[in-house]
């Protein structure tokens, strides 16, 4: 599919959901109703919490949406070619419903099928929860990729600082994750390189996650009772990758206001750069997989 706008894209995902049996639902205010855990809504299944939890969601059990996030806690990246602290999330959800054997081969269709995305499956890397204490290595989720044509050396195992998602606050649902990369034409910073690492060469666009746990108090996890999958694509950076542009404020989304920008300022976007800029170019980690998607 040949994306020409953010609109377009946004469409697109709206629309592959909802040929899955999803109802579209609007995006809920970037101000938290009834939860004072979080000052903002930092994703798209914050305003979802009490449905994941079990409650019953007036539109059924399969949901999509594109909600509006302010995400802080990876402030001091905001500025590089892929960090914002507002973008827009794509996103789908299973309330109880399916989980990782429709969720995997459906983010495959989306991201490589020409009917969507269509992007080049050897442009693709994949990442899956390792295991520890609270939760098993997701063997389960590593064979799905597999079974859809991933080679080994494009799917990694990686520990919970980056193979799991949420609570959004203290407490609540949570649970492994698997993340989708492109793999940028750069070459590897080291022979560790990996989507582990924020040279650059790894870029999150998306992530399913296995919502099947809830953090308690007192840090420990307990089974959810229902499972559920909570996905976020980052539309700018989807967007970015679609369109070939080396960062996200290079496209339509930021053009309309990096311009009033320059016209108020007398300063040209790119020509000046800020004292605070640096491009990392060695393996560090990255602060968190909760990060990651779009912020
Ligand atoms: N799907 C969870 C997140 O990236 O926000």
């Amino acid at each position: 599919m040949n994306i020409q706008s953010a609109n377009e894209l946004r469409s697109l995902f709206l629309r592959f959901f909802e040929e899955k049996g999803h109802a579209r639902i609007p995006s809920a205010s970037v101000i938290p109703e009834n939860d004072p855990t979080v000052l903002f809504t930092t994703a798209g299944m914050h305003p979802l919490v009490p449905y994941l939890m079990g409650e019953k969601h007036p539109m059924g059990t399969r949901l999509t949406d594109v909600q509006k996030c302010i995400r802080t806690g990876d402030i001091d990246d905001v500025g590089d070619p892929s960090h914002l602290t507002f973008f827009e999330m794509l996103g789908n959800w299973s309330l109880g419903d399916y989980f990782k054997k429709e969720m995997i081969p459906w983010s495959w269709e989306f991201l490589t099928s020409k009917d969507w995305l269509g992007l080049d499956p050897d442009k693709l890397a994949f990442t899956v929860f390792e295991g520890d204490q609270d939760a098993p290595r997701d063997e389960e989720a590593a064979n799905l990729w597999r079974a859809q044509g991933v080679k080994d050396d494009h799917l990694f195992y990686l520990p919970k600082k980056h193979n799991w998602w949420g609570p959004a606050g203290i407490t609540g649902p949570c649970g492994p994750d698997t993340e989708m990369f492109i793999i940028r034409d750069q070459p590897p910073c080291g022979p560790d390189c990996s989507p582990a690492c924020s040279c650059g060469r790894y870029l999150e666009i998306w992530n399913d996650v296995f919502m099947q746990y809830e953090k308690q108090a007192d840090g420990t996890f307990v089974p959810l009772k229902q499972k559920n999958v909570d996905t976020g694509m980052g539309l700018e950076r989807t967007y970015c990758v679609l369109m070939g542009a080396g960062t996200v404020y290079e496209t339509e989304i930021f053009s309309g206001i990096i311009g009033k920008i320059e016209e108020l300022s007398g300063r040209k976007y790119g020509q000046d750069p800020s004292p605070f800029a640096s491009s990392p170019t060695t393996c560090v980690p990255l602060p968190s997989s909760s990060a990651t998607t779009g912020a």
